[in-house]
Order: C-alpha cells, then structure tokens, then sequence
C-alpha cells in the first residue's frame, strides 16, 4: 500500500468510525490534505467553520495567513506540504479541544505520522506543541528546532526520529502585531532548517541532543 492509499484508508475507517467524539457522520471528519511524499508536516489543532464545510484543514483566516507565509518566506506552495490537525473534526463554537478528544484522535494522528514519516514537524500553537514537547509554553520554544524520538508508533518499536519544530498558531499572530512578527521570524528560521536539512541529518550522530534534545542551528 503507497502513502496515499494508506491515508485513504485511515480516512475512511475514521469516518465510520463511531465511537470517537464530534464524530457523529463521515461529514464531520476534516481529514489531512497535500502531499504525503512532503518532507515537511504541519499540525494544527482542531477544524473551524470553514474547515467543516471544505472538509480541508487550513482554509479559513488561519490557513490563509499560514500559507501565504509558507509562500512568501519559505517559496513553498500549499500542495507541496501536508497539512493536518490534532483533532480531525469542529469542536463546537470552535472551542479548544478537550483533553479526551484530542487522546480519542491521538492514535489517528500517530497513524498518519506514521505513514508520511516527514522529516520535519512544524507544530501550530500549545495542543499540537505539546504532543511533542510538554511542560513549555511557546514564547519559551518556538522557532528552535528539535529532534523527536518516536520510541513507539501505536503500540511498535520504530527508530524515526524527526525534527520537530515549534511555531505560534497563526490565530495568535492574527491577534496581534507583535506574535505576527514573531511568526514571521519563525518561518525565516524554518527555511533556514531546510536549506541546513541534509548537512544536520549528516551531522546528526555529532549533534548533542540529549541537553534539552534541541538542535544548535540558529
Ligand atoms: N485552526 C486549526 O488549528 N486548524 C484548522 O484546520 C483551522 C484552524
């Protein structure tokens, strides 16, 4: 099974799916879009109103702000990354994700990880950061990269160990001016990662990580 099957899959068992919450039907399942061969996977946290109705992350203010980033700073266009969320559904009244939603599509998200296997993970704001480096608020990690070791996928031994790399949630930067820059800032870092890519994946027996596991680049 290639990469695509293998998310259609994972899609079409999630929207038959009963037993997960703000999953009542298959339309209420906002599934990951792009490119599975990308090197490079977004997280966000949850679909808004618009994500519910186009059935695609990313498509309202949010989306917006981040893909014009990504083009403007990084020259990437929207279908050559993959974008995806914790919680692959609306919370109502575009609340945050509660603890036990955002565990009920843990397994999911991992699963899809799992299959894309990217070499960079760019988190969007606290819930996505979180599942890789908890105990820290945002202004404290992001833009610093890090490598991040799955030990386990779904219950399996792996060796995959990709960088993660923390960033405010487009949300916040359309708040305010001064996350908005920071943002910004972020993504001038996260082309520097990708130009650095192939030299740190080199280095990457050179490189100590076990200090706070975060990468010395910038
Ligand atoms: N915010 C998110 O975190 N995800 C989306 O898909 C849209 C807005």
């Amino acid at each position: 099974m290639d990469k695509k099957q293998g998310l259609l899959k994972l899609k079409l068992d999630l929207q038959s799916r009963k037993d997960i919450p703000l999953i009542k039907s298959a339309n209420d399942v906002v599934f990951g879009d792009g490119d599975p061969d990308s090197e490079i996977v977004f997280i966000g946290e949850a679909a808004g109103y618009y994500e519910s109705v186009e059935h695609r992350p990313f498509v309202g203010q949010s989306g917006k702000l981040l893909i014009k980033t990504l083009n403007e700073i990084v020259g990437i266009d929207r279908k050559d990354v993959y974008i995806t969320n914790i919680v692959k559904a609306r919370p109502p009244d575009n609340r945050d994700p509660f603890p036990e939603e955002i565990e009920a599509f843990r397994s999911i998200l991992d699963k899809e990880i799992e299959i894309i296997k990217p070499r960079i993970i760019v988190t969007l704001g606290r819930f996505s950061m979180a599942k890789f480096i908890p105990d820290v608020t945002i202004s404290q990690v992001h833009g610093q990269p890090r490598f991040f070791k799955f030990s386990t996928i779904n219950h399996e031994l792996t060796n995959y160990e990709p960088i993660i790399f923390p960033m405010y949630h487009p949300a916040a930067a359309l708040r305010g001016t001064t996350v908005m820059n920071i943002f910004k800032d972020d993504f001038v870092k996260l082309k520097s990662l990708l130009v650095q890519k192939t030299k740190i994946e080199d280095n990457k027996q050179d490189i100590d990580t076990k200090q706070h596991g975060q990468l010395d680049i910038f």
